[in-house]
């Protein structure tokens, strides 16, 4: 029960598929937000993905967790959209990106027409031309729509590393910057293990034959993990749910943490007409200051050049419309 006064810290999520309600389920747990609503086109689908993690309420911090409707919008502090549609056999990307536009376009538009206060964090896939969208098709301040960005990358790469060198992951401060997808980049020049330069750390450490080329495989082994986890399950969920509670955490608490959300560029990195993975402060006013960090000239042209990945699918999708 809130006392009188408090405000309930409220998040919506859009879409109750495998993204959507894992996302929920840890959120729930973390006991971050009061009130969690569920909203999905599929109307039992998100009754179902309620009811079964409500029922586990009395194990868990003070939460409501509900099916909500478009009028939810309106006071919720933070919307975030997984919804989308799978690739049908025969389907082409862009087929896709054009089917999964036209829903961001939708739920934009009614969060608009609500009214909403709150920050959006686009989570369906390509996820950085939906940010773009999103972000042009809401009107609002650049920072208050963002997307989840190559922040479960940084993750990965964070994991990967530790495995590597047997460090604890929480000691690995590493970024993946660029398009959440195969352009994306290891920013291994901003990679510190305890404060140590990752390349110092691994030369005073010795522990592992041809750095360069475990440097390489790694880097692979980030872009690969989607894949793998898709082929043997499906889909991919905890780890993009835990990641979720990290972005919308950091905007719930005000952390002003440093996360590589999607954020649309104006000039940074040279770069502008585009939204990717950038290291940004994140805080109640979503991204709140772009940072710009010192990459190696090699790590730059290929921030650029994902960039172009980008900006050509975004062309691609205004052409095609
Ligand atoms: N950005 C990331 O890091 C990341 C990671 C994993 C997955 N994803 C993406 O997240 C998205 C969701 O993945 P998933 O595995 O949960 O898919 P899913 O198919 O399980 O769930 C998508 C849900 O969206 C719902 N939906 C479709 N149109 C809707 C609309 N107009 N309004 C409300 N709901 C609607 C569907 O009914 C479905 O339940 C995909 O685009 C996926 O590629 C992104």
């Amino acid at each position: 029960m809130l006392k009188d006064g408090w405000e309930a810290r409220k998040v919506v999520v859009v879409g109750a598929g495998a993204v959507g309600s894992t996302f929920a389920y840890a959120l729930a747990q973390s006991g971050l937000a009061e009130e969690i609503m569920l909203l999905d086109a599929n109307q039992e689908l998100a009754l179902g993905q309620v009811l079964d993690p409500a029922h586990g309420l009395p194990y868990y911090p003070a939460v409501n967790i509900s099916v909500g409707d478009r009028a939810d919008y309106q006071n919720a502090d933070v919307i975030v959209i997984t919804a989308g549609a799978k690739q049908k056999p025969g389907q082409s990307r862009l087929a896709l990106l054009q089917r999964n536009a036209a829903i961001i376009e939708e739920i934009v538009d009614d969060i608009v027409a609500q009214g909403s206060e709150g920050i959006i964090v686009v989570v369906t896939n390509p996820v950085d031309v939906l940010t773009h969208l999103a972000h042009t098709r809401s009107s609002w301040e650049r920072g208050r729509v963002i997307g989840s960005g190559t922040v479960l990358d940084s993750a990965r790469f964070r994991y990967l590393l530790s495995k590597q060198c047997n460090v604890d992951v929480h000691n690995v401060h590493a970024y993946v910057l660029g398009e959440h997808g195969d352009s994306e980049v290891a920013a291994w020049s901003m990679t510190h293990i305890g404060g140590m330069a990752v390349d110092d750390y691994c030369e005073k450490c010795g522990g592992c034959e041809g750095w360069e080329k475990v440097k390489r495989d790694i880097e692979g082994a980030v872009k690969r993990s989607a894949y793998h986890i898709i082929d043997y399950k499906g889909a991919t969920n905890y780890a993009v749910g835990l990641t979720l509670v990290r972005i919308v955490g950091a905007i719930l608490r005000n952390e002003r943490s440093v996360l590589t959300v999607s954020v649309p560029l104006e000039g940074e990195y040279g770069l502008r007409d585009v939204s990717l993975g950038v290291p940004s402060i994140v805080s109640r006013d979503g991204v709140e200051h772009i940072m710009e960090a010192s990459l190696s000239t090699d790590e730059r042209e290929s921030l650029i050049a994902s960039a172009s990945i980008l900006q050509e699918s975004i062309q691609e999708l205004e052409r095609s419309r």
